[in-house]
């Protein structure tokens, strides 16, 4: 009555032995055979394995005594032997249990594989944001005096792919830099300014660059695009397109990134169309604009305000020194672009005033370059201290920061953003017809269609410039 009782366990014995074979060698053999399997006894019909020959014949399935290919029960007698997750195969991570067999467990940026000897070996990439940081971040909250929020667009990103693909401004090289500095005269200026409630719909809202490091090329086009609107009084309302600066500025390199000067340039040289006509993708594609090109050529819908056929294109950019430089401009001119140097934790700002926390081990510190448009500033009380801040509007979509805009300390070149401030101004169509007391400012424009800087003391254009 009790026979059987061993024989149950052999066999069970056996079949922990087969799928511990199974997982060690998982194959093909037999299944890699082009006949795959033989009768009876045929001594060629195997495959090597290990130091050694398996087969698939018929006479390898002999019992104990066996020497069938670890894949012959499946292969050859269609038989689907389920691998248990075994004490052996079975691995556990972050409470998710999986075995050799099942696809790589991913962890945030990270992917995990369970190896066959229960281990679990997981790369080892920096993530763009991770709960340590942001646990860090609502620690320091009060002393940094900004908060973090978690956003699902982060997770499951390196860090690495944060400093390419959601930013992409090169560091600007030093002479490029020391170019063309002006200063603008010095007035009374207020303790608030915000260029979006100075002049109603004419300065823009936040952009989504998407996973493309083409922030060279939106905060140029969208700098310009409010310049066009403000200095033309609203009569030349228009999104400027930043898909052909990353598709027709050669020398830059599209989504990883490109160099503020050279956009400016490019659209001082050969100008840009509407977004309409050339619309963002977020990925490089063929240039289909030629230089000399106009609206009519370049096949774009033509403006109803203005009798524009013309390319809008940008004077020289210039660049600004100091803060109250930087602010003037601001009020008298229009929005500005500056560079950002960004770390590891601004991704994951949400409201306040940013400053660069210590909330990032200094193997993260590696930092990038980004460009934003400035388009105001202001002080809020923080404790007992008066805080000084600029507002700064990101393309990252109005779901980040302040609905788009961040905050940033004024007055300290925090992370950099006072040391390489541009502006341009605008050919503003010749034909404006609203003439409205704004004083010489308005003149500038009807009289020559472009505006110069306070402090240029030459005509523009300025003559032999090689
Ligand atoms: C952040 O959100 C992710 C899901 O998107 C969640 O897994 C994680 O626990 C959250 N972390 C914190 C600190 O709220
Ligand atoms: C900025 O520079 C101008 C001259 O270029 C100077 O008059 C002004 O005092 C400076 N402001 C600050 C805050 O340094
Ligand atoms: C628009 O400008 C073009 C030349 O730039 C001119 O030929 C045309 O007459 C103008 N149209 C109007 C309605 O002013």
């Amino acid at each position: 009555m009790l026979s059987w009782l061993p024989l149950l366990m052999l066999v069970s014995v056996a079949a922990a032995q087969s799928s511990r074979f199974r997982a060690e060698f998982p194959g093909p053999y037999c299944a890699a055979r082009r006949d795959r399997c033989c009768h009876d006894r045929q001594d060629g019909c195997a495959q090597p394995i290990s130091s050694t020959m398996c087969y698939c014949d018929e006479f390898c399935d002999r019992g104990e005594h066996g020497d069938c290919c670890p894949d012959y029960e499946e292969v050859c007698l269609g038989m689907t032997t389920p691998v248990p997750p075994g004490p052996l195969q079975s691995c556990v991570h972050k409470n998710r249990y999986f075995t050799p067999f099942d696809p790589p467990v991913v962890d945030n940026c990270n992917t995990c594989k369970c190896n066959i000897d229960g281990t679990v070996t997981c790369t080892d990439d920096v993530c763009l944001v991770d709960d340590d940081l942001l646990r860090q971040l609502h620690h320091l909250e009060r002393s940094i005096g900004w908060k973090a929020g978690n956003y699902s667009e982060w997770w499951g990103r390196k860090y690495d792919e944060g400093k390419v693909l959601r930013l992409g401004t090169f560091q600007p090289k030093i002479p490029v830099k020391a170019m063309k500095r002006l200063s603008n005269r010095g007035g009374p200026l207020p303790s608030h300014f915000d260029a979006a409630d100075h002049w109603p719909r004419l300065v823009g809202e936040a952009r989504d660059q998407g996973w493309c490091g083409s922030s060279w090329a939106l905060s140029t086009t969208t700098m310009a695009s409010d310049r066009f609107a403000i200095l033309s009084k609203g009569r030349e309302q228009v999104q400027l397109a930043p898909q052909q600066l990353l598709a027709c500025v050669r020398r830059q390199q599209a989504c990883s990134g490109g160099h503020l000067d050279t956009a400016w340039q490019y659209l001082r040289r050969v100008g840009v169309v509407n977004d309409e006509c050339y619309p963002y993708i977020a990925a490089k594609n063929q240039c289909k604009i030629n230089d000399g090109d106009t609206l009519v050529s370049a096949n774009c819908e033509l403006p109803a305000n203005v009798n524009r056929t013309a390319m809008y294109r940008m004077g020289p950019a210039y660049s600004l020194n100091n803060e109250t430089d930087i602010m003037t401009e601001i009020k008298e001119r229009g929005t500005v672009q500056a560079i950002l140097r960004v770390y590891r934790d601004f991704f994951s700002y949400q409201n306040g005033i940013y400053r660069h926390s210590a909330a990032a081990t200094p193997a993260e510190e590696r930092s990038a370059y980004h460009s934003v448009r400035l388009i105001g500033w202001g002080e809020e009380r923080v404790g007992y201290d008066m805080v000084k801040y600029w507002i700064a509007v990101n393309s990252w979509g109005t779901w980040w920061g302040e609905n788009g805009r961040f905050r940033i300390l004024r007055g300290t070149n925090e992370c950099e953003i006072e040391s390489y401030v541009l502006a341009s101004n605008p050919y503003v169509h010749q034909h404006v017809q609203t003439v409205r007391n704004v004083g010489d400012l308005q003149e500038l424009i009807v009289g020559t269609g472009y505006v110069p800087h306070p402090s240029r003391q030459r005509p523009y254009p300025p003559h032999s410039r090689g």
